[in-house]
């Protein structure tokens, strides 16, 4: 691909500081556009600091008393939107190696005195209830630069790879986990809603029948998978369960790869490269972001994801799990038990205590997964995997998919769902079906392991959890 022309009004107005700090920018002339982080001002200098949210740090301005409407900068106040238009010159201070001598400071508008973002550093929850603002801190500058990189890299890893996107409905009229989590999707009045035999009246609204927002693209993907053999999703999820948890949103974004003619061992390779790959590109696209998490958020955090792409992955199968939390000696406040699904405090014990590095948990027990989840030849476990890390649990639900059309619809009655109304999803295992298998990674649990940061409130532009939809 060529280099696009870039829209004129942008080439020739302002530069982005991140091209500005670069040491070969020193002589240039330029107009840049940000908000103040501080000023300090004497009789004849005033320094201010200024950023754009093009990268971490700030661009020096020196403003010398000569200039033109010298006197305006006293009234610029922390966070002012500013132009400014000067040339980079080496920088004699410490800490920055040039700077820009300003021509002209023009003052757009200055922030008023109670601005929450003064130069103190701010509690991460306190940061929540100013969301409109907390996105022009460090924190956040680098938290939504590394998912911005993030959202590219993940497209960039499968097209590499030639797998072709799907956009996966958001209204569906299916439960993709058979699990109940949905929010619904009507237009009728809550008030009064048609009824017919003292029940609500579902052919009447508006898609003639109950829909919802989805809860995975993953069943849409399969049909795209046995047509197109690698296939991807990469979309906005919902579950209204009600976990008020450090790694629970109501909404968030799931990658949802899928590939046919493939079992669960394709899918464990396909997920580790992959995760091994996002690391190593988050590592070389953001440095400086990556720098400031190490330093300010999870002391250590290069060197753990370094050793992450130094070591195979670990795979125990769900049996072995419990009988190592069962050996373990730990006091779990859930039980442990064959039968019984992994809690967050025993996935975390396994990942991080005993093992120490990410480990798929596979062969789980029927019981407690998903209805199209291959069952394996024992009759009792299903082709699970799920991908666990340290510091923050399950990142990666996936799985062999049931492909014999048999079999898949005794599982659906089994577990109280209406075959009818997977109708498709039944038929595609009479035209053609293969062995297949495909996997979802939480994209806001991704970017916590990558960046150490600890709740998903604080990776999500505007999170939205139980009780909590503001902004
Ligand atoms: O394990 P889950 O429920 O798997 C599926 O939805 C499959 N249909 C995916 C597939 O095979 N195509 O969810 C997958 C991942 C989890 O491992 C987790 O990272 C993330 O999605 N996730 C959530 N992230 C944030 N908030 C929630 N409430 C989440 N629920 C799941
Ligand atoms: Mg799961």
């Amino acid at each position: 691909m060529g280099d696009l022309p870039a829209p004129r009004a942008i080439e020739e107005t302002r530069t982005p500081i991140v091209q500005l700090l670069k040491p070969e920018g020193e002589g240039r002339r330029a107009r840049v556009e940000g908000w103040v982080r501080t000023r300090r001002s004497s009789k004849d200098f005033s320094f201010l600091e200024i950023n754009d949210g093009s990268c971490l740090a700030n661009l020096q301005v020196v403003a010398d008393q000569s200039m033109e409407g010298y006197a305006e900068i006293a009234h610029i106040t922390t966070g002012s939107s500013v132009v400014v238009t000067g040339a980079m010159v080496a920088s004699p201070g410490k800490g920055q190696a040039v700077e820009m001598r300003a021509v002209a400071v023009e003052l757009v508008q200055a922030a008023d005195a109670d601005y929450p973002l003064q130069k103190k550093r701010h509690s991460l929850e306190y940061l929540r209830t100013i969301a409109h603002l907390r996105t022009r801190s460090n924190t956040f500058g680098a938290v939504f630069r590394v998912r911005n990189a993030l959202f590219f890299i993940v497209h960039e890893y499968f097209q590499k790879h030639g797998f072709i996107n799907l956009q996966a409905p958001i209204i569906t009229a299916s439960d993709a986990e058979g699990a109940g989590e949905m929010f619904r999707v009507t237009t009728l009045d809550p008030q009064q809603p048609p009824a017919s035999n003292g029940a609500v009246d579902w052919e009447a609204d508006f898609f003639g029948k109950r829909a919802a927002l989805t809860v995975s693209g993953q069943l849409e993907a399969e049909i795209f998978a046995l047509a197109f053999h690698d296939v991807y999703s990469f979309g906005p999820t919902f579950r209204a369960e009600n976990s008020n948890t450090s790694r629970h949103a109501a909404e968030f974004w799931m990658i949802e790869p899928e590939i046919a003619f493939a079992d669960l061992a394709a899918n464990r390779r396909l997920a580790e490269d992959f995760i091994k790959s996002l690391i190593v590109q988050c590592l070389e696209r953001c440095p400086e972001d990556m720098a400031f998490f190490d330093q300010r958020i999870e002391k250590g955090l290069i060197a753990k994801l370094e050793h992450v792409l130094d070591s195979p992955f670990e795979t125990i199968s769900y049996g072995e799990a419990v009988r190592m939390l069962e050996a373990s000696g730990e006091n779990f406040e859930f039980p442990v038990a064959w039968g019984l699904d992994l809690q967050s405090e025993h996935e975390r014990y396994l990942t991080e205590k005993k093992i120490g590095r990410p480990t798929f948990v596979i062969d789980y027990p029927k019981e407690i997964k998903a209805f199209y989840m291959r069952i394996n030849d024992d009759g009792r476990t299903v082709a699970a995997m799920d991908l666990l890390v340290p510091g923050v649990g399950e990142i990666i639900g996936g799985s062999q998919r049931e492909e014999r059309g048999d079999v898949l619809r005794s599982r659906m009655e089994e577990l109280g769902l209406n075959p009818d109304e997977y109708w498709w999803y039944l038929e595609l295992r009479r035209y053609g079906s293969v062995p297949h298998a495909g996997f979802g990674l939480g994209f806001d649990r991704a970017l916590m392991y990558f960046t150490g940061m600890a709740n998903i409130r604080d990776v999500v532009p505007f999170y939205r959890t139980p009780g909590h939809v503001e902004f």
